[in-house]
């Protein structure tokens, strides 16, 4: 696989024409990049722009490089050069194969290391990132949207070993997001996030700004922002505590959100996190 050290963006322009006030940005390897901004703002639209290696043919008039030059016409034409792994809002698995019988296949199509340790690998990823644990005999296509969604990414970035990743929107699947993001910060790689998640933003090294199609700027997350995480992930074990509490058929009291937040107070209302 190629040796990837950055892909540049070269800014085109936003919905109505004009052009992109971020001229335009260079992701380098190891970066986990959020793209955030409102519904409509184009950030589908720019992941898509990267997925495709932009070359002004898309809406966006946007040009994608991969280390400073123009990327090879291989990549599009033979998917297991492709150093891009793009996981959409929408994609799914078509095979009906057993989960271990899909995984396998995929392994040995893409000649990296023994094919069952990395089956096996992949599964174990997967099972971290989702609640209900997968069972590899069971037909890809019955997988939960949480199942399927965890294990996408675990195929793309064991299996398919991608320098690259692309997620739009992994936050609605049910998928744990501060235990994802431990787990890819592991492997050197370029993550980019399309999310609304106050969580998966501020994990990120850095933010890009969508705005009616155009890139805007880009916020690095510095220790303040870093220190409120914390705190907010705090919060929202808070919020998954009584989540699960009424999935699993109860009812919620009082008494135990005051302990929880009493429980909390240290780590919520001191001046720095851990
Ligand atoms: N730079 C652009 N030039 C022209 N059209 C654009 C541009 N960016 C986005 N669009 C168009 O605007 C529409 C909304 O964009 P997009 O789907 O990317 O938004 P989004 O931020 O992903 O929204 P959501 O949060 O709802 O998923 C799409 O039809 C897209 O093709
Ligand atoms: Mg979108």
């Amino acid at each position: 696989m190629l040796e990837l050290n950055k892909i540049t963006i070269i800014g085109g322009h936003g919905k109505f024409g004009e052009k992109e006030p971020l001229e335009g940005l260079d992701l380098n390897m190891g970066d986990i990049a959020s793209i955030v901004g409102p519904t409509g703002s184009g950030k589908t639209a720019l992941i898509n722009d990267i997925g495709m290696f932009a070359d002004g043919n898309s809406p966006s008039g946007r040009r994608v490089l991969i280390n400073d030059r123009e990327p090879s016409k291989e990549f599009l034409e033979d998917p297991s050069k492709n150093p891009i792994a793009l996981i959409t809002q929408h994609t799914s698995f078509l095979s009906d194969l057993p989960v271990y019988k899909f995984l396998g296949l995929h392994a040995r199509i893409r000649k990296t290391g023994k094919p069952e340790s990395m089956v096996e690998e992949t599964i174990d990823f997967a099972n971290q990132l989702t609640g209900e644990p997968i069972i590899v005999d069971s037909a890809m296509t019955e997988l939960s949207g949480g199942q399927s969604r965890a294990l996408l990414i675990a195929d793309a970035v064991i299996i398919g070993n991608t320098p690259i990743i692309l997620l739009d929107e992994i936050e609605n699947a049910g998928i744990d997001r501060s235990k994802a993001l431990e787990l890819l910060r592991k492997y050197d790689k370029i993550f980019i996030f399309v999310t609304h998640d106050l969580g998966i933003s501020l994990l990120s090294n850095y933010r890009l700004v969508m705005k009616e199609g155009g890139m805007q700027a880009v916020i690095v997350t510095e220790e303040e922002e870093k220190r409120m995480a914390e705190k907010f992930k705090t919060m929202d074990e808070i919020m998954l505590h009584f989540r699960n509490r009424i999935r699993a058929g109860n009812r919620l009291e009082e008494q135990e959100l005051r302990e929880l937040l009493k429980r909390a107070q240290s780590v919520l209302m001191g001046e720095s996190g851990k």
